[in-house]
């Protein structure tokens, strides 16, 4: 199926997910509340991972809700053309992959919270480049370093990794705002699902975080069919090309990327991020 890619503002897009009528929508007319949380990702970073978690810490670690109604229905991604806000109730946890200068005006105007992922762009990079393959969104990419190209370019769909991080990280301090890395989900799961229930403001007991933390395990999150895509299979998502809960690991970019490829990205990415004042996780040595 051919896709079709359009421009709003300068951020690619593509029909029939977005319009520029449903992300001018997302712009200007979306009303926030006070009580919205918003999970905001790029791409690839572990969007479906935080909207799980905070579906179970909304319900005290009961997996029910997570397990019977689907992922897009408890948290629509308001920039989306079927975005189904109206059937969320209060508080909401509501998605968007938009960068900064695109997202919703009336947020910035609330005590909305914003969660901001980010994850290692290299694994950005190969878990995107699989996703493409199988999802109906995006073109299918030719070839892993067309693709690679592309997105130290900012070539993509929602624009540069590194316009995206550095736009949303300039609200690393404010009080409403709270960011966290792939890797420290990983490394800490437990850790990070107490940190967001502070940010939140939401005390959940011990049981309650374990309970958390056991249902939305990569596996748990895997078998779920209301977090797995299952029910759109084909029409959205052709598994036999890639399937959706891929992996779930960091540093898979090591399997992929050539020396050539990985000093490339390096250098790409100390020239735009050499001034923006901090370090990652995935940094660290
Ligand atoms: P991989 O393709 O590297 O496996 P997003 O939700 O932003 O689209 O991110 C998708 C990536 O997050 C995929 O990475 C997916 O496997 C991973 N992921 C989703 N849920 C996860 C979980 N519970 N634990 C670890 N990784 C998870």
């Amino acid at each position: 199926m051919a896709v079709e890619h359009f421009q709003y503002k300068g951020i690619n897009f593509s029909l029939p997910i977005y319009s520029v009528e449903s992300l001018d929508f997302a712009e200007n007319q979306f009303q926030a509340l006070d009580s919205d949380v918003f999970n905001v990702t790029y791409p690839k970073s572990g969007t479906h991972w935080i909207l799980e978690i905070l579906s179970l810490i909304r319900t005290n670690g009961d997996p029910a809700w997570a397990r019977s109604v689907p992922l897009w229905l408890r948290s629509p991604w308001i920039e989306a053309v079927d975005a189904q806000i109206k059937g969320v109730e209060p508080p909401r946890a509501l998605c968007s992959h938009l960068p900064r200068q695109l997202f919703c005006k009336s947020v910035f105007r609330s005590k909305a919270k914003i969660i901001y992922t980010l994850r290692n762009p290299k694994d950005v990079m190969v878990s995107l480049f699989f996703f493409a393959k199988s999802v109906c969104c995006y073109q299918d990419p030719e070839t892993f370093e067309q693709l690679l190209e592309d997105f130290l370019k900012g070539d993509v769909l929602y624009g540069s990794w590194f316009d995206h991080v550095k736009g949303w990280m300039k609200m690393k301090n404010e009080g409403n705002f709270f960011y966290i890395t792939y890797e420290e989900l990983l490394q800490d799961p437990r850790d990070s699902v107490v940190r967001i229930c502070n940010f939140l403001g939401k005390d959940l007991d011990d049981a309650a975080i374990d309970s958390v933390v056991e249902n939305s395990t990569f596996k748990a999150m895997k078998e779920n069919e209301m977090s797995n895509y299952s029910h759109l299979k084909l029409d959205y998502i052709d598994e036999s090309k890639s399937a959706f809960y891929r992996k779930g690991i960091s540093g898979d970019w090591k399997n992929h990327f050539t020396v050539a490829q990985n000093e490339h990205f390096d250098k790409v990415y100390q020239e735009h991020m050499k001034d923006c004042g901090f370090n990652f996780f995935w940094e660290k040595k």
